[in-house]
């Protein structure tokens, strides 16, 4: 009773053939991801009036159509992008809900989140995950990068928009959900401070829907110097754990709950960086 049969046994050995190999190719899931918004495959599919055949798109994209395949390929495999016949005994692809998130902007793109997060430098630190679990007390950022995060961003300004740029992407994303899910948070409320608000996105959405709301967005000295300016909304730089501006309200965005469905062991962990 309760012990494991040999063909229960050949079963497991036989899954973990095939399972181990997701773990050496997991990688290439985020890496064709990149290189179809790099390339800008949605934008193309979705600005063109029908579908697209493999070599309109290669056309359009300026690439070569053999190298394209294998990316459509993988795309179409992990229902990104959908084959579909079309005259003439061609095969087009067309837009998914998963390809639209692909694009480099609109409201649902998570683009600019993807690219951060597959960037180098993002990258980076989860290659010291071992070395932290061992005995290292510095993030894996840190140890990767020799400075944390902000402190990273504020000498790195390609970088430092990037991450602006993800997280102006989740704002929009969650933003609209605050909006229709509890508008009556935001009765009475003249001033709101977003506490480390990046280039004010979320309060520019905020005081769109509730335009008697004055924005106060708050963050470090510079992350505002180009945050881009907007109609209620008023830049402050600063150290929030020097001061906050005074307003009736204060907010604060943390991640986003997807991460979590999509994630769910990540709840309890702190993964870098
Ligand atoms: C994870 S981001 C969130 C951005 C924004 N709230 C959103 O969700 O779209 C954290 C923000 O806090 C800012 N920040 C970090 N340390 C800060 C500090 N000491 N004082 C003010 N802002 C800070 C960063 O520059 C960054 O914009």
């Amino acid at each position: 009773m309760g012990s494991v049969t040999k063909k229960e046994e050949d079963e497991e050995e036989a899954q973990a053939e095939v399972e181990i190999w997701k773990y050496l190719f997991g990688f290439t899931n985020m890496a064709v991801v990149k290189c179809a918004i790099e390339l800008g495959i949605a934008d193309a599919i979705e600005n063109n009036e029908c579908p697209m055949t493999l070599s309109e798109l290669s056309s359009s994209l300026g690439c070569a159509p053999s190298s394209l395949y294998r990316i459509m390929r993988f795309l179409v495999h992990h229902n990104i992008f959908k084959e579909k016949p079309c005259s003439h005994g061609a095969t087009a692809y067309v837009q998914t809900a998963l390809s639209r998130r692909l694009l480099k902007k609109g409201e649902k793109s998570m683009a600019d989140l993807l690219l951060f997060e597959s960037s180098h430098v993002m990258l980076a630190p989860w290659h010291n995950l071992s070395s932290r679990v061992l005995k290292d007390k510095s993030s894996p950022f840190e140890g990767a990068h020799g400075d944390d995060v902000w402190k990273y961003a504020s000498k790195n300004p390609v970088h430092s928009k990037l991450l602006d740029d993800a997280m102006a992407c989740d704002a929009r994303l969650v933003v609209p959900e605050i909006v229709e899910g509890c508008p009556e948070v935001f009765d009475g409320v003249r001033t709101l401070v977003d506490v480390g608000g990046g280039n004010g996105t979320t309060l520019q959405m905020l005081v769109k829907a509730f335009p008697w709301i004055q924005g106060i967005n708050f963050d470090l000295p510079y992350v505002v110097s180009v945050a881009p300016e907007s109609e209620g909304v008023k830049h402050v730089g600063g150290d929030f754990f020097e001061y906050v501006p005074k307003a009736d309200a204060a907010f604060l965005k943390v991640s986003n709950k997807n991460i979590f469905s999509s994630f769910p062991e990540l709840v309890h962990c702190h993964f870098p960086p």
